[in-house]
């Protein structure tokens, strides 16, 4: 069985029993993970969680060079972190595809986008796409788990992505066994080169795991007093939890530029989150949701929108500093070796 694999001997994601991954954690914790077991009471087999875990990690740390994984999880609702998600996975869908050389077919997807809520999918909705995993799927044995399982619960969309996501059911995340979802996400990092999670910011058994594997969080946020003492308070827990390499990067959405007496500005945000904001999207309600009325991104209905055009400036902020990032990795190992 495989564990989210391609990071499980990177000390960014702590994968031994003493860490806050898969494990159990105080219930007054804000954060922590709840016993594996009272979320799936009929899942066969996956009481011991904590004993399959892999060891810890090893020195040296393996080198940077596989998929890329994107993870975007809202601050507070409603923030419009899946109209990002969408978007961002449209925009580096199109961008490789126009990196294909000439005269050959690009008929490969590059980029798949996960909904990790598997009781209130965003994606389906936003896309307009049939969700291709079932709750059988998300209870069952993470062994059977495949590249070619993986090919049969995929969605398509014209836009060139494929989607990994689960139908809106009451209670849904309650029968999910986290074993089987990592293994979904290794198999899917496995199988594209970019993959994208949409992250609920509601904290489930996966959630840590899917996190500290990924190459770079985007908490989105948008300039509100209750929005602000929020995002900050999760960003304080998230490093806690993810450890200073695994930062979360501030993205604040529904931002009005016009400044009015009243309103807030970016610096006092900074102040108040004692964090700089890597990237800001401007409020452009009519075009998101002729977008999702469409069932398509943003950039697809309108392509020289403010919004897209914002998207594109943190595309390129975010894919330098993953691959700043995996160069940092790959010299500290040289230098190790
Ligand atoms: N930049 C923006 N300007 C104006 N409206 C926006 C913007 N981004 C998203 N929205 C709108 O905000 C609403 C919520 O968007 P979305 O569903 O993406 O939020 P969410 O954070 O994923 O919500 P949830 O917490 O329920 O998962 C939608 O109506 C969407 O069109
Ligand atoms: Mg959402």
């Amino acid at each position: 069985m495989t564990f989210f694999s391609r990071r499980k001997e990177d000390p960014r994601a702590p994968w031994n029993n003493d860490e806050k991954t898969v494990n159990e954690g105080s219930v007054d914790d804000g954060l922590a993970i709840p016993p594996c077991d009272i979320w799936h009471d009929d899942a066969p087999a996956q009481q011991t969680v904590t004993g399959e875990l892999p060891p810890a990690p090893q020195d040296p740390i393996p080198p940077q060079d596989g998929s890329q994984c994107w993870a975007f999880m809202g601050a507070v609702g409603g923030v419009g972190t899946t109209t990002l998600a969408v978007q961002m996975a449209y925009e580096l869908a199109k961008t490789q595809a126009s990196k294909t050389p000439r005269g050959q077919r690009n008929t490969d997807p590059k980029v798949c986008l996960i909904d990790l809520d598997f009781e209130a999918s965003g994606i389906v909705h936003h896309l307009d796409v049939q969700a291709g995993l079932s709750q059988d799927d998300l209870a069952g044995d993470p062994a059977r788990i495949d590249s070619l399982y993986i090919q049969s619960l995929l969605s398509h969309h014209s836009s060139g992505m494929s989607v990994l996501a689960a139908p809106n059911m009451i209670n849904g995340n309650a029968g999910v066994n986290p074993l089987t979802v990592l293994a979904l996400l290794d198999a899917v990092c496995d199988a594209f080169p970019y993959v994208i999670l949409d992250v609920p910011r509601h904290w489930q058994p996966w959630t840590a795991p899917a996190l500290m594997g990924a190459d770079f969080l985007g908490l989105v946020t948008e300039l509100s007093i209750p929005s602000l003492h929020m995002t900050r308070a999760k960003c304080d827990q998230l490093s806690d939890m993810l450890g200073s390499q695994s930062s979360c990067h501030i993205i604040m959405n529904k931002f009005e530029r016009r400044a009015f007496k009243s309103t807030l500005r970016l610096s006092d945000a900074e102040t108040a989150l004692q964090r700089t904001v890597l990237s800001t999207l401007c409020m452009d309600p009519d075009v998101t949701r002729e977008a999702s009325n469409c069932g398509t991104p943003v950039g697809h209905v309108r392509t020289d929108s403010r919004y897209a055009k914002d998207s594109r400036k943190l595309l390129e902020l975010m894919t330098n500093k993953v691959s700043t990032d995996r160069q940092n990795i790959n010299k500290y190992n040289t230098v190790a070796a």
